[in-house]
């Protein structure tokens, strides 16, 4: 059975990794986590794209080798991906053979099909983007700041010839709805392909650069890193081989809306229809975190350690935030205020302190062991209706990406069981005699739980520590797919486990 096949953005390896990345490994492995528990086998790759000019200078700026320079960089982000609890199956570097071969037979293969050709060219080259500029790209006359400095050059190149897909790839993306989302951003893909487009130039002369793949029709040249980086989402799941029907085509290639046009719309999908691959399923486009309404980059020098925070916050809390916080596809602003308000109300105060209450509650009450529920009256009734309406609205907003929206639906839930305990004040039946007050007492104990039970279920793919601490505290296992989910799987009889703070109170 073919994988379900998700795939990152593989990042520069020209410097440290900050929240842009962090995020989209985040909403990645969310993703990864909820398909294995909807029952599918998924294969999530993500990986790191080492060839270039900024990759080069950078390398050249500390006076080290540009491979040497990649190893330190690759450490860098693999170990922020585990601190991140990011479960990735595959990390693939552009430097790696596997990676090295199947570049080099593609290009190859369109070289002897006559699909690329050499030609002289002169321009404006980008090398922040790290690629070739249009007048058309100009604003005002001038080149916008996304592209840092720009300069002229002249010279011989190889050409593969895009121009002749242009069509096909309109019709394409009309056509195929699901192909990106969000919908809209294929208005972008359209807009671009209306004016005629370019042959992409997807050779660097030796003598500017040196550090990329060698073209193997020419060992004067190196390969242009797009055209090398996009490839590594086929390389790693070996195109060529047998085992590569078992991956492809990609179900999400997660990326930021930066590189949407051209790179993962105009160039990779004739890419592959070059050389026969079907295209990937859906590009899963999201927004950019911005500073005080400026996009956070390496480039601009504006970023948010994202180990920082992990330290400070734990990696669920992290994650939780970037999740509820950013509706996927458009823009949200990262700033210390808005993380600390979700940490201690939401984190800290709705859900930390409802475990921490109900584990002390059963320990002084129910000598530790959670009780069988006999009684439902009102207050009991009402949380478990809204259950049966809030659990599959959030299946469906997890399913359709709407993260955010499905966690605030679970937060509406666990301020739900918070309010039961109010109304139930179990302080205030444990000092009744009335057996229908103990009655009472032990089913608000029961009730409580399976509320926590339940939404923890639910939140494992955002928080799989937190989910994990407290189910194992309620006496139940870490989900491995979702039957748990109707109210009622008896907690009766297990022992609750010692006293946790799951969020400890962070201050400004
Ligand atoms: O573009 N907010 O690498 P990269 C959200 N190597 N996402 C952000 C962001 C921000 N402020 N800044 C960057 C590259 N990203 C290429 C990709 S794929 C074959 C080659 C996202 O390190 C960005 O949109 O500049 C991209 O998806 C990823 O981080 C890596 O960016
Ligand atoms: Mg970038």
């Amino acid at each position: 059975m073919k994988a379900f096949y998700l795939t990152t953005a593989i990042d520069y390896a020209n410097g440290a990794p900050h929240l842009g990345h962090a995020y989209e490994k985040v909403l990645s492995d969310v993703i990864a986590r909820w398909r294995r528990l909807r029952g599918e086998r998924v294969f999530f790759l993500t990986g790191l794209d080492e060839h270039g000019q900024k990759v080069q200078q950078s390398a050249n700026k500390e006076g080290v080798e540009a491979q040497a320079f990649c190893d330190r960089v690759a450490e860098q982000f693999r170990s922020l991906c585990s601190k991140l609890l990011i479960t990735n199956d595959d990390y693939i570097r552009t430097t790696e053979a596997r990676h090295q071969e199947v570049v080099t037979g593609i290009l190859q293969t369109l070289f002897d099909r006559g699909e690329i050709y050499k030609a002289e060219y002169k321009g404006f080259y980008s090398t922040r983007a790290e690629q070739f500029l249009q007048e058309k790209d100009k604003v005002d006359g001038r080149w916008p700041e996304i592209f840092g400095d720009v300069t002229e050059v002249t010279e011989s190149n190889y050409f593969f010839r895009l121009s002749r897909y242009q069509s096909w790839l309109a019709q394409y993306v009309e056509s195929h709805p699901d192909f990106i989302f969000p919908k809209y951003r294929a208005k972008q893909v359209l807009e671009f392909l209306k004016d005629p487009i370019n042959d992409l130039c997807i050779s660097r002369p030796k003598e500017r650069l040196s550090w990329g793949i060698e073209l193997p029709f020419d060992k004067n040249y190196v390969t242009y890193v797009w055209f090398d980086a996009l490839i590594n989402y086929i390389s790693a799941v070996g195109y060529g081989t047998e085992r590569f029907a078992d991956y492809w085509p990609a179900d999400f290639h997660v990326i930021g809306k930066d590189i949407l046009v051209p790179a993962h719309s105009v160039y990779w999908p004739i890419m592959l229809q070059a050389i026969g691959v079907p295209m990937p399923k859906t590009l899963l486009v999201h927004g950019w975190w911005l500073m005080s309404g400026e996009k956070m980059s390496k480039s601009t020098g504006l970023t948010v350690d994202p180990l920082e925070v992990v330290e400070q916050a734990g990696p669920d809390a992290f994650r939780y935030f970037l999740m509820r916080e950013m509706n996927v596809g458009q823009d949200s602003d990262f700033s210390r205020e808005i993380f600390l308000q979700r940490y201690n109300n939401e984190l800290g105060n709705d859900l930390g302190n409802l475990v921490s209450r109900l584990q002390n509650m059963v320990t002084r009450y129910c000598d530790g062991r959670l009780p069988a529920s006999t009684l439902e009256d009102a207050p009991e009734g009402e949380l478990k209706a809204l259950w049966k309406t809030l659990c599959p609205a959030i299946l469906s907003d997890f399913d359709n990406l709407q993260f955010h929206t499905g966690l605030e639906k679970c937060f509406q839930f666990i301020r739900a069981i918070n309010r039961y305990v109010e109304v139930r004040a179990p302080w205030k039946l444990a000092k009744s005699e009335d057996t229908g007050d103990r009655q009472r007492l032990e089913a608000s104990m029961a009730v409580i739980s399976e509320g926590l039970r339940l939404v923890s279920t639910l939140l494992t793919p955002v928080m799989p520590n937190i989910s994990s601490t407290t189910l194992q505290l309620l006496g139940a296992l870490t989900p491995t797919d979702l039957s748990g989910l109707t109210w009622g799987s008896s907690l009766a009889g297990k022992t609750v486990g010692e006293k946790v703070i799951l969020f400890p109170r962070m201050d400004a």
